[in-house]
């Protein structure tokens, strides 16, 4: 029988346990898949925790992978048995040997890219391309703000906004992460636990402000974000890895000048299928062309997940951390 994480209570890392599974038959629209790779994001730490609820009890977190198609459901034409797929965000319940999947998540596996970078770069790194060409579109000469430039996001997003000729504003943990996300796109690196965000961004734009604020990190940075904002400009809040935002005061925006802010998923995009294939080639071709590095920073076996998500949630790691089966 294959092996997969099941959650039957939210709560802390321990929640999660390595059962034996059914081997499952995809239904409709479905296919199963060998998995090679695991991606770990911080979303299922949320869904894992309860911030996020699953549509079901007990539920396997996970989102992304990369494998190879043991059967198919009915209706689906563009995958067949033995093809190597990946994918990314409209996937669910990749913690485990051999899931079932929607094959509209899937996409072919990337040529001349492993399955440990295919997992690690589907869900952060089709963000990334969402954050940068969708949402604001990142032009030569922007100077931007990226919240946690170390992380899995982060240093995907900060290389590929350099390559579009955006100066890239930083922010990370501690001086090791500053030096990973100087060497991944960084112009600059403010050490947002020491230092004050929009006055540090003042002094580098000349006062101006940045006419956009990546922001995963969410309670903890808010305020600063909007102060780094010159006037219109835009808070693209993706994430809360600090905490949710809550009661934003929509007179704020007035009163710091006429302030933009989205809350995004990838979700959105994704779900189109036309943009997901769009978007996965934008990607596959910024790696291939070595635009975008993507930095398998941990590879650790799934029995190993509750300590991959301390890991995670306990700010240890930096890039991306992969599971393997
Ligand atoms: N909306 C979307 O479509 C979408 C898609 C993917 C990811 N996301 C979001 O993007 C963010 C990054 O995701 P990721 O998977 O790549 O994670 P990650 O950036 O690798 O890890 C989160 C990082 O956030 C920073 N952080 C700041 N305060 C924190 C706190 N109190 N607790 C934990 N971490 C804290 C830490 O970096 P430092 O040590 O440098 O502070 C940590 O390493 C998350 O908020 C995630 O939910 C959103």
């Amino acid at each position: 029988m294959p092996k997969a994480i099941r959650v039957y209570e939210y709560g802390g890392p321990e929640v999660m346990k390595l059962e034996d599974v059914a081997l499952a038959e995809p239904g409709a629209g479905q296919i199963r898949v060998r998995q090679e790779a695991i991606g770990v994001n911080f979303i299922d730490i949320y869904f894992r925790s309860g911030a996020y609820k699953s549509p079901h009890m007990p539920f396997t977190p996970g989102k992304e992978g990369a494998g190879t198609v043991t059967a198919v459901g009915e209706g689906v034409a563009q995958f067949k048995v033995g093809d190597r797929v990946a994918y990314g965000s409209v996937a669910d319940g990749c913690y485990a040997e051999e899931p079932v999947i929607a094959a509209s998540a899937a996409v072919p596996m990337p040529e001349g890219i492993d399955a440990q970078t295919a997992a690690a770069m589907m869900l952060k790194g089709l963000t990334a391309e969402y954050l940068l060409h969708r949402t604001y579109k990142v032009k030569p000469g922007d100077t931007i703000l990226w919240h946690a430039a170390a992380g899995g996001v982060g240093l995907i997003a900060c290389q590929w906004a350099k390559h579009l000729g955006a100066t890239v504003i930083g922010t990370a943990g501690s001086e090791e992460k500053a030096e990973l996300a100087r060497q991944n796109g960084c112009d600059h690196v403010i050490l947002y636990r020491t230092e004050d965000v929009a006055k540090r961004v003042r002094e580098l734009t000349n006062g101006k402000g940045v006419p956009v604020v990546y922001d995963g990190v969410g309670q903890a940075t808010l305020m600063g974000s909007l102060d780094s904002l010159a006037p219109t400009g835009l808070l693209a809040s993706f994430g809360s890895a600090s905490g949710p935002i809550s009661g934003l005061d929509l007179g704020l925006l007035a009163a710091k000048g006429s302030l933009f802010v989205t809350r995004p998923t990838l979700m959105t995009f994704s779900s189109q299928r036309p943009v997901l294939e769009e978007a996965a080639a934008s990607l596959f071709n910024a790696v291939r062309s070595g635009a975008v590095k993507i930095a398998v920073n941990a590879v650790r076996p799934l029995s190993e997940a509750v300590e991959v998500h301390r890991d995670l949630a306990g700010r240890e790691t930096t890039g991306s951390t992969v599971m393997v089966p």
